[in-house]
């Protein structure tokens, strides 16, 4: 088996894919590399696995370099199958290992590989682990790109196994990025254009934790190893993720009936203020609609917000949204949203309304048919107020609203 060593007792023992490789509803033609690492200490670790279809060819190769039932740990950054695809066929084998991940990800590989059976560690950010002669830290990085996401860092080799963060997706034969004369940005920026950027917000609180660390060599799982400059790449993905000015700006109508819908409203703007993403906000009770239509006009963003009594809209929030269609909404975004006790029917009758007038109306179907993230919804209900419960979804919301008007 070939085996690449990368560092004292640390092997790359992946897959390259040569293959035009389906992948969130794309064809990567440049194929992609499944990165497993092999850290032979004392109580020997495997940092991730390989593709689901590469299993049993993986578990063979690796039996070739090491006694399975040697593996004391496996560390699954990430659960999604090109990362952990390999776990059932080396769990099987690797009977004295025990799974180290994070708390959802626990339930997500019992149920994907049938390891209801297994012993698991869960990790939270700043958790070590002693694996004989070398020490792992974990670091979660939640939504990058789904929930259940960490990276590891080993502290005495000072490398960082970043997951899909810092990923490019090329069967590269080389490994490292300074063994190519390629320029490899361009592929580089790629990746994060499409599984990163979506998410930046937490690419921001990503670069924040890694940049206390004194890393030398970052290792991610899908294509080059860097081995030099790994700041340069983590100071890539902090300038790409940042806010970037706008001259775009919001808009937030709102009716509310007890207030619990103007404190929403409110925190919008609070929110996008924090961006520097200029907003207004208006009261459609108290000012014309004719005003109204001319905010309306000079907005990217518009967020359509209605308290609930007796399953219906209060104030006169429906005059207005029936003045919609003689409304130009090209290019324009809509939000529904709204405060309710029981059920919330006027939230989603905003919904229609805004889906009728044609203008792009967001919604949760589409979120995660183009993100894959499936705790942003809309319309954002939010059961009487803004509390610790319902908090982190509206915050998830609003985070996927931002992008969208600085991506436009
Ligand atoms: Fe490399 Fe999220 O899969």
């Amino acid at each position: 088996m070939k085996t690449i060593k990368l560092n004292d007792n640390t092997f790359w023992v992946g897959k390259i894919d040569n293959r035009d490789v389906p992948f969130h509803r794309l064809t990567l033609t440049k194929g992609t590399t499944y990165n497993s690492y092999l850290i032979k200490t004392e109580k020997p670790t495997i940092i991730d696995t390989v593709d689901f279809a590469f299993g049993k060819e993986y578990v063979d190769n690796l039996e070739q370099i090491i006694d399975l039932m040697e593996i004391r740990y496996i560390v699954i950054n990430h659960s999604e199958p090109d990362h952990s695809g390999g776990l059932r066929a080396l769990a099987s084998k690797a009977k004295n290992a025990v799974i180290v991940c994070t708390e959802p990800a626990v339930y997500e590989l019992k149920e994907m590989y049938k390891l209801h059976d297994r012993e698991f560690l869960t990790v939270r950010t700043g958790d070590t682990l002693d694996i004989g002669g070398k020490t792992l830290e974990f670091y979660v990085t939640p939504y990058l790109h789904t929930e259940e996401t960490m990276v590891t860092y080993c502290d005495e080799d000072r490398t960082l196994y970043s997951c899909d963060i810092f990923s490019t997706h090329i069967a590269n034969e080389n490994y490292f990025a300074d063994m190519t004369d390629e320029d490899i940005l361009e592929d580089f920026k790629v990746y994060y254009q499409l599984i990163m950027h979506p998410h930046r917000l937490y690419v921001q609180d990503m670069v924040k934790i890694i940049s206390k660390l004194d890393i030398k060599v970052i290792a991610p799982s899908h294509g080059y190893i860097f081995r030099e400059n790994a700041k340069n790449y983590i100071n890539l993905y902090d300038e790409m993720s940042k806010d970037t000015p706008t001259n775009k700006k919001g808009l937030v109508l709102y009716s509310s009936l007890t207030g619990n819908t103007k404190k929403i409203s409110q925190e919008i703007k609070k929110i996008y203020d924090a961006h520097l993403i200029d907003i207004d906000i208006i009261d459609v009770n108290k000012v014309a609609i004719e005003d109204i239509k001319k905010a309306i006009e000079v907005a990217t963003i518009i967020f359509f917000g209605t308290s609930s009594k007796y399953a219906d809209m209060v104030g006169t929030l429906e005059d207005l949204l029936k003045e919609l269609p003689n409304i130009n909404l090209d290019n324009k975004i809509g939000v529904a949203f709204g405060s309710f006790g029981w059920s919330g029917e006027p939230i989603e009758i905003v919904q229609d309304y805004l889906i009728k007038s044609g203008v792009k109306t967001l919604n949760t179907s589409e979120v995660i048919k183009t993100t894959g993230m499936i705790d942003v919804k809309f319309p954002i209900r939010v059961r009487f107020s803004l509390n610790d419960n319902n908090r982190h979804e509206f915050d998830r919301a609003l985070n996927y609203t931002i992008d969208l008007v600085t991506g436009l």
